[in-house]
């Protein structure tokens, strides 16, 4: 395997604490080493990357890939080049798939597949999904499920979940619990609010989410289990988890980026891209997420790239499916929601998209330290583009975001130590690998010299 150095970079490393111009040497797919001026041997590709930034490569750990099942909406081979395309080298793949993955030999189909980055399954809490039965938990780990998540559905019973709470910490994985109350949910399809009562569709209130978030961390109290809230949504729930880790409870939890970019005005479109579950809330509870990303209450910013089709979704908004693509548009939405913004530091953005949610998965990815797998995520944060339907390499286009300019782009992804996605093709890469022309590509990014 080529060498591959980078240089000309800002290189942000959180797990290391640092924020330095150097090089960066990759090597038999590692990180060899970093440092100013190294000094290239013959076999080596060298990459100018012109002042771009080099970041350890981004790990969503909260992805739908409708494979088995739905493939005509999302096949684990064209989420995970989506994944490489939006500079995500780590993806955990959810289970509520048809079928379900709950047991090892799906847990085993799942990673056996070919792709440019990594995928690591997380297998089902309740057999089927179904919230009755436990999987059989301590398998499906030694199968290579790295958590376990009914995700899509709330695990209804607390007794279940409590079960699962305790079967899981013996096996030593998170549980990510999807918290919803489905009697307070009703058939609301939106944010209970102004904007729901203005747009006439039935609302969900923030309680529906917050009532399960407290259940869910009386139980992790009880059991000592690690728990992870996903998708946190409201002011409420911010605080749920900000109070259950002053007490000392095992606990993490995730936003997606439409939750600190959007509001429930937003939905009064009818757009169906905008459903998803749980809903988008309102101005408030988008100020109190990015609060709570900025103070280190919330742990990690992952997609919930949810992948529907055209057919689906082109219906009245209470008839569409819940979710929204995003695996693509998670870096360039938390840049130009967060950091331009100057809610986040870069350094603080790269954390939540990469450093913790491997951590919180115990997967080795989201460091740049000598000796780490060669993970490279190369993006500009300046670079404003407009996104477009074709820009997306998802079988799935729901996304509200297209039509929107964004700040940032992603323009060099490595796995590995291979490139797996690059903006700009250039004459000099006899790598074999294919290589994207850029619509709006700056001159400059990136340069093989
Ligand atoms: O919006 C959502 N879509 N939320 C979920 O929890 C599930 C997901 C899906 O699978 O479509």
């Amino acid at each position: 395997m080529r060498k591959i150095l980078i240089t000309g970079g800002r290189v942000i490393d959180p797990a290391t604490r640092t924020d330095d111009h150097v090089d960066v040497l990759l090597a038999e797919g590692r990180v060899a080493e970093w440092g100013k001026g190294i000094e290239a041997g013959g076999e080596t590709l060298t990459v100018d990357v012109d002042g771009a930034i080099v970041a350890p490569g981004l790990v969503d750990m909260h992805v739908h890939l409708r494979d088995p099942g739905r493939e005509d909406e999302e096949t684990i081979e064209s989420g995970t080049a989506a994944a490489a395309h939006g500079g995500v080298t780590a993806v955990a793949a959810m289970p509520n798939t048809e079928p379900a993955i709950d047991t090892p030999s799906w847990v085993e189909y799942v990673r056996s597949q070919e792709t440019p980055i990594a995928v690591y399954p997380i297998a089902a809490i309740t057999v089927g999904r179904e919230g009755k039965t436990l999987t059989g938990m301590a398998e499906l780990a030694e199968a290579g499920a790295v958590a376990f998540s009914d995700d899509g559905s709330p695990v209804v019973s607390p007794t279940v979940m409590r079960r699962a709470l305790e079967y899981a910490s013996m096996v030593g994985l998170p549980i990510i619990s999807h918290c919803e109350d489905l009697d307070l949910k009703g058939s609301g399809v939106m944010n209970e609010g102004l904007a729901s009562t203005l747009s006439g569709l039935r609302g969900i209130p923030a309680a529906a989410e917050e009532v399960a978030v407290a259940r869910d961390i009386i139980l992790a109290r009880t059991t000592g289990a690690k728990l992870h809230i996903a998708h946190v949504s409201t002011e409420g729930s911010v605080e749920l988890v900000r109070r259950a880790k002053e007490d000392g409870i095992a606990i993490t939890c995730e936003t997606a980026p439409h939750y600190f970019s959007l509001n429930d005005d937003d939905v009064r479109s009818y757009d169906t891209s905008l459903r998803v579950s749980p809903p988008i809330r309102s101005a408030a509870d988008l100020a109190a997420i990015k609060v709570g990303l900025a103070d280190g209450t919330i742990d990690a910013i992952a997609s919930d790239h949810a992948p529907h089709s055209v057919e689906e979704k082109q219906v009245e908004f209470d008839a569409a499916p819940p979710g929204m693509i995003g695996v693509e548009t998670l870096l360039p939405v938390t840049l130009t929601n967060l950091v331009q913004s100057g809610t986040v530091t870069l350094e603080r953005a790269v954390e939540l998209l990469s450093t913790d949610p491997a951590s919180i998965l115990n997967i080795p990815h989201g460091t740049l330290e000598a000796g780490s797998r060669a993970d490279v995520t190369v993006f500009d944060p300046d670079w404003a583009w407009e996104v477009t339907a074709d820009w997306f390499r998802s079988k799935s286009k729901n996304s509200p975001f297209i039509g929107r300019t964004l700040q940032g782009r992603v323009i060099l992804t490595i796995s590995e130590g291979k490139i797996v996605f690059e903006e700009n093709a250039t004459s000099d890469n006899d790598d074999g690998e294919a290589h994207a022309e850029g619509e709006h590509r700056p001159e400059e990014l990136p340069v093989h010299v």
